[in-house]
């Protein structure tokens, strides 16, 4: 199994390479890539942890080296917030550099499974399926964008408001990856039932928490440690679905059939090939069934944007 991570010098990236050089099954190749000329020596640093997982670094304008043979790609280039602004600001810079990357992979490793962090990823993950089908690779089983921040953030705060064990929790969480887009399905949350008052509360929270983590870093950034989390987690499904495991469930956001927008986070069923099956998002309360008609026409306008972005 060959891992590799792009934007692997960065907050998340090194975080993320951490995580997985100590839990990738053994005999796995982790590949690190990203402009910074560092990149190199994050890997040789990262190879001094005595596990089994071969590790090597490469920087430069050409990724390629670094994505030969990979089997899941991970990708975190990009530029990340800064107080006052919004996901979508970051589109101008972070559009080129996806539709870059994607470019190089659709090249060196066309099969892998490709998880896409960099935001804008309402738009992004568009950008690169795209950017694929332009090439002629694309594959909508195997594009991911990595929404998994959005659910262990709802495990963490749930947990936190009724005193439960954080890993006892899972939350659900449906649609895009941007303020009003997440919605998280606390009506569905097993075992725990919440006030009106509650769920508009935490509802808000869940959708303002990459807010909370950019105010609080003040200028320094956005969130990375507990993304750097949140994708080991993805990846690592990825990993184990591809190996076999059954049952294998991570919600992210994929091309879907046209029951909601284009692309729409859900629950998936994880298999060799990627996405084995898109699973139902149940049964919503009033409150979420007009959350979900709310979002619609803001995910299209970022989904059309990134197509925009590719076929104009
Ligand atoms: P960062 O600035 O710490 O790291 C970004 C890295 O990307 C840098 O090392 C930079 O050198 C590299 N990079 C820039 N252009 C590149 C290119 N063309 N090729 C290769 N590498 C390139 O930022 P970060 O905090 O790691 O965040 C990265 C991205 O992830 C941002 O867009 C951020 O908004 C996004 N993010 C997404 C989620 C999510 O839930 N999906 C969560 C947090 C952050
Ligand atoms: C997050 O949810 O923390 C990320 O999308 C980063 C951001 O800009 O909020």
């Amino acid at each position: 199994m060959k891992v590799a991570v792009l934007g692997a010098a960065g907050g998340i990236g090194q975080a993320l390479a951490l995580l997985l050089k100590t839990q990738l099954p053994s005999g796995s190749e982790l590949s690190l890539y990203d402009i910074a000329p560092v990149t190199p020596g994050v890997a040789v640093d990262l190879s001094h942890i005595p596990t089994a997982v071969n590790i090597r670094g490469f920087s430069g304008e050409d990724a390629t080296p670094a994505l030969h043979g990979a089997d899941i790609v991970l990708i975190s280039a990009g530029v990340a917030r800064k107080p006052g602004m919004d996901r979508a600001d970051l589109f101008n810079v972070n559009a080129g550099i996806v539709r870059n990357l994607i470019n190089q992979v659709a090249k060196a490793c066309p099969d892998a499974l490709i998880g896409i962090i960099t935001n804008p990823v309402n738009t992004t993950v568009a950008i690169a399926a795209e950017a694929l089908k332009k090439a002629g690779v694309y594959d909508k089983r195997k594009l991911f964008g990595v929404t998994t921040l959005d659910i262990i953030r709802s495990n963490t705060f749930v947990a936190e408001l009724k005193g439960l064990r954080p890993q006892d929790v899972e939350v659900r969480v449906v649609g895009g990856h941007s303020g009003v887009t997440i919605l998280p399905l606390l009506s569905q949350v097993k075992g725990v039932s919440f006030s009106e008052q509650e769920i508009a509360d935490l509802t808000r929270r869940i959708q303002n928490a990459g807010t909370e983590v950019v105010e609080a870093k003040a200028g320094g950034g956005s969130a990375t440690l507990s993304m750097g989390q949140a994708a080991a987690r993805f990846g690592l499904s990825l990993v184990r679905a591809m190996q076999g495991e059954a049952g294998v469930v991570e919600c992210a956001y994929v091309e879907g059939d046209g029951e909601y927008t284009r692309f729409f986070a859900q629950p998936l069923l994880l298999g060799k090939q990627g996405l084995e099956e898109r699973q139902s998002i149940g049964t919503l309360s009033a409150f979420e069934q007009q959350a979900l008609e709310h979002m619609q026409d803001v995910l299209r306008k970022d989904i059309e944007l990134g197509e925009k972005f590719i076929n104009q």
